[in-house]
């Protein structure tokens, strides 16, 4: 048992940061991403032997996610397991028979051989379940997104401020190492001056979970109504907005968006159509879009560059000198080899300028995968693994992770903001109330 856990998480967190060059020059490493320095490779093996003992909150889909990567820790310990809703306790309770289990998760806070508590809770639970265990001593681990409104979110700030405990908010691509080295090349120059970003997330599914009697349909569909969910914003952009204010080291100013319920008519009161663009203070915008009701484009996070592009969640980049027909050039050899001259007046003067063929170069080592014309590497993990064992060594070490809350007060901000923009349908500017220190413009 012991074994498998070695083979798990510990060994993979190591090679990890191994890889990235920590040991020759981490520095740079732990310049852009600085969360890292409490769960360092040294660290980790100055806990040798000590576990965390930790419990967990919402034994739903994501909470069974985090219980199976925490047999893989081996500074793990889960003691306890709480849930309001039976059939998930018992399925968490198999995964680990000798927890204590809680219905009540405020009656679990008051156990003193808890030190950290992980919450996979709907968003609405957040914030009260995360300010409960810092009041109890607990350091805590939180799924994203941080909170359900702005005020949530700096009620949670600011006792964080004044809480000696560890603090995470599960924003993974942190501690993903395609996200982590990308971000050493980026800013080393490698794609140019970044002038813009895209990010999207498409899929073709209704978001609806099974529900097995009426008066449940709230509690196992939370996602879908607007008093426990953010939608789409929450659920899924929160991730990747991190990501843009982490290469563009500052906050955007304004947002402004569309939102519908364009194909999913069932009741939800959620869009399943957003459309959101922000801007930061030197005209620098983020392009913003999902939809679930086509899933052609996937999900990525492309940061764009004068000199290349970065996809980083299929961990590869594209630089644009390899790419030597695009439709300026074309049109410059056009007008050289005086092409125009024989072309009626009506007729075309300009081909479609369609995306061509870049050369895929990978983020990180490993081989260019090309599965049906699309090209991947490296996206069998995503950080949830390390990120989660790095919480782990918090409670053991009681280090805070520099930047980790900081990181997902601003995301998830940006994510209220465009909801407000959506609902408003007009330019919206983050409230000055809700700004903090660390927030650069
Ligand atoms: N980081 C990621 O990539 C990622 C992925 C999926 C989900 N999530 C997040 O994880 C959280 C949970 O999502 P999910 O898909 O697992 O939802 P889920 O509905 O499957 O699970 C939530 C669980 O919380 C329980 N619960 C609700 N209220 C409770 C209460 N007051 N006390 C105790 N238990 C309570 C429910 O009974 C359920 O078992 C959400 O915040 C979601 O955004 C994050």
């Amino acid at each position: 048992m012991k074994e498998t856990k070695q083979e798990g998480v510990d060994i993979s967190l190591r090679k990890f940061i191994k890889e990235l060059g920590y040991l020759a020059g981490g520095a740079a490493v732990l310049a852009t991403s600085p969360w890292l320095t409490a769960c360092t490779p040294e660290k980790l093996k100055e806990i040798s032997g000590n576990r965390a003992r930790v419990a967990l909150i919402g034994t739903g889909s994501r909470g069974q996610y985090h219980l199976h990567n925490l047999k893989l820790i081996p500074h793990a310990e889960v003691v306890a397991l709480c849930d309001n809703y039976e059939p998930h306790l018992k399925e968490a309770l198999a995964l680990f028979p000798n927890a204590r289990t809680y219905t009540d998760y405020r009656k679990m806070l008051e156990e003193k051989d808890i030190d950290g508590v992980i919450i996979s809770t709907p968003l609405n639970w957040h914030a009260p379940m995360t300010l409960d265990a810092l009041a109890a001593g607990k350091h805590v681990f939180c799924e994203k997104a941080m909170a359900h409104s702005m005020e949530e979110c700096k009620a949670i700030y600011d006792a964080y401020q004044h809480s000696d405990r560890a603090l995470y908010f599960c924003m993974q691509r942190m501690y993903d190492e395609k996200y982590i080295r990308a971000m050493q090349l980026i800013r080393s120059g490698l794609i140019g001056e970044v002038t813009g970003m895209r990010c999207h997330w498409f899929r073709n599914a209704d978001w609806r979970r099974p529900c097995p009697s009426p008066e449940l349909e709230r509690h196992i569909n939370w996602r879908l109504y607007k008093e426990s969910s953010g939608g789409l914003m929450t659920e899924l952009a929160s991730h990747q907005l991190e990501v843009c204010n982490w290469v563009a080291d500052k906050m955007p100013e304004s947002a402004i968006g569309m939102g519908d319920i364009v194909y999913w008519k069932d009741g939800r009161e959620v869009y399943d159509s957003v459309n959101v663009i922000y801007r930061y203070s030197n005209g620098v915008k983020i392009n913003y879009e999902s939809l679930i009701s086509n899933k052609y484009n996937g999900m990525e996070d492309q940061i764009l560059g004068t000199k290349g592009t970065m996809e980083l969640a299929k961990g590869l980049y594209y630089l644009e000198e390899d790419h030597s027909t695009s439709g300026i050039k074309q049109l410059i050899n056009q007008v050289q080899e005086k092409a125009f001259a024989a072309i009626p007046a009506a007729g075309p003067s300009w081909r479609p300028e369609t995306q061509g063929k870049y050369r895929p170069h990978a983020i990180i080592s490993g081989e260019v995968h090309v599965n049906h014309g699309q090209s991947t590497v490296g996206v069998d993990k995503d950080g949830s693994d390390v990120i989660l064992s790095a919480f782990c060594q918090s409670c053991i070490t009681g280090e805070k992770a520099k930047n980790v809350v900081e990181e997902a007060y601003c995301s998830t901000l940006l994510c209220l903001l465009g909801n407000k923009a959506m609902e408003a349908r007009e330019l919206v500017y983050l409230p000055d109330e809700y700004k903090i220190p660390y927030m650069k413009f």
